[in-house]
């Protein structure tokens, strides 16, 4: 369904290009939920952006493809991009829970933002986001309060109602249960699971919380340094990571009963100046000399598996 080529996203600045995703290639199936997953900084949301052409000034898209059903979105001109945005692919950004305009009541704003994006009257409009509340569990009374009157978890089930409200085929949703509670977060993402399990709603799940990913996706990939350097299946990747960043990122998670927190060496890389070789010999504990020259090229090493990593192929073998 999406398919992103070797995506380069980067920032101008006076030091230099900030190069936030840096050679990204991915593709997501109809149907699935896929997650993208990585520390704060790798580049995840600057992704997404650029696979939605949302990249404003000084970003820039400097080069790749984005085919989306069959058509590279990066070619398309500006109104048939619009068409499609809303309408086939929705997106939630980051925050966007809290950018709820505060002094409109939800129906005026989610009904002037349906009709933004497609040929409805008010009416319509009016219509389709009562049905659509209903389907993220809130009740017809949420459409007459104010942003103030609801409850974070509220207002991400608006924006999600507003996200689907087109029918879109493909759902982009950044960091959607970000700084809620727990149970919050656990009946957002059982909605998030319903949507695409009874709608056939297919979801990009975009977070760095990998206990949400173990939950919810089915397939995942893990960025590091603008890149991508491992996808899999979600229960391989959690039972069986393969790339050493994946190994210590799923080891640093949490668990009851051991009471030591385990984080990852050493200081994740500026996008300014990428450390040269594999981005992450500068904190792997496997690291080679190879390591410190050459990039590691996506290989696939078992079923779906691909990883990006010294380890593997030939160069593996060497050592
Ligand atoms: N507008 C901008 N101008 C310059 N640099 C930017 C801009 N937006 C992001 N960056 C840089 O791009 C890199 C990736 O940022 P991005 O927001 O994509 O990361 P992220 O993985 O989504 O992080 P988080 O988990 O915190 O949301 C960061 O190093 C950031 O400094
Ligand atoms: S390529 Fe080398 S430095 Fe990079 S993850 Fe693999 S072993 Fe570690
Ligand atoms: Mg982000």
């Amino acid at each position: 369904m999406l398919e992103v080529i070797d995506l380069r996203v980067y920032y101008k600045s006076i030091f230099g290009d900030y190069k936030s995703v840096d050679g990204v290639s991915l593709s997501v199936k109809k149907g699935e939920i896929f997650g993208i997953a990585g520390e704060s900084g790798c580049g995840k949301s600057t992704l997404v952006d650029g696979i939605l052409r949302l990249i404003r000034p000084p970003g820039y898209i400097r080069s790749g493809k984005v085919f989306f059903e069959g058509k590279n979105l990066l070619e398309l001109d500006e109104s048939r991009l619009n068409k499609i945005r809303w309408s086939r692919i929705s997106y939630i950004p980051q925050g966007s829970m809290n950018s709820l305009n505060p002094v409109l009541r939800i129906e005026e704003q989610a009904t002037d933002a349906l009709i933004e994006h497609s040929d409805l009257t008010k009416n319509e409009a009016k219509r389709i986001i009562e049905e659509k509340l209903g389907v993220v569990g809130l009740p017809r009374e949420v459409l007459r309060s104010y942003p103030h009157e609801l409850s974070g978890g509220m207002r991400q089930r608006v924006i999600i109602a507003i996200a689907i409200a087109l029918n879109p085929s493909l759902v982009i949703a950044d960091e959607p249960i970000t700084a809620l509670d727990v149970v919050v977060q656990k009946s957002l993402l059982k909605l998030l699971k319903d949507l695409r399990n009874n709608y056939g709603v297919t979801l990009m799940f975009v977070s760095h919380d990998m206990a949400a990913h173990a939950q919810l996706v089915d397939r995942m990939a893990i960025m590091y340094a603008g890149k991508v350097v491992e996808v899999g299946d979600t229960e391989d990747i959690f039972y069986n990571p393969q790339h050493p960043y994946t190994k210590l990122l799923i080891s640093s998670i949490p668990k009851l009963e051991k009471k030591e927190i385990k984080g990852i060496p050493g200081i994740a890389p500026s996008p300014l100046n990428w450390p040269r070789g594999c981005r992450f010999h500068t904190r792997c504990p496997w690291a080679m000399d190879i390591c410190t020259i050459y990039e590691p090229e996506m290989l696939q090493i078992d079923g779906g598996r691909l990883v990006a990593c010294h380890l593997y192929g030939e160069s593996g073998k060497q050592h």
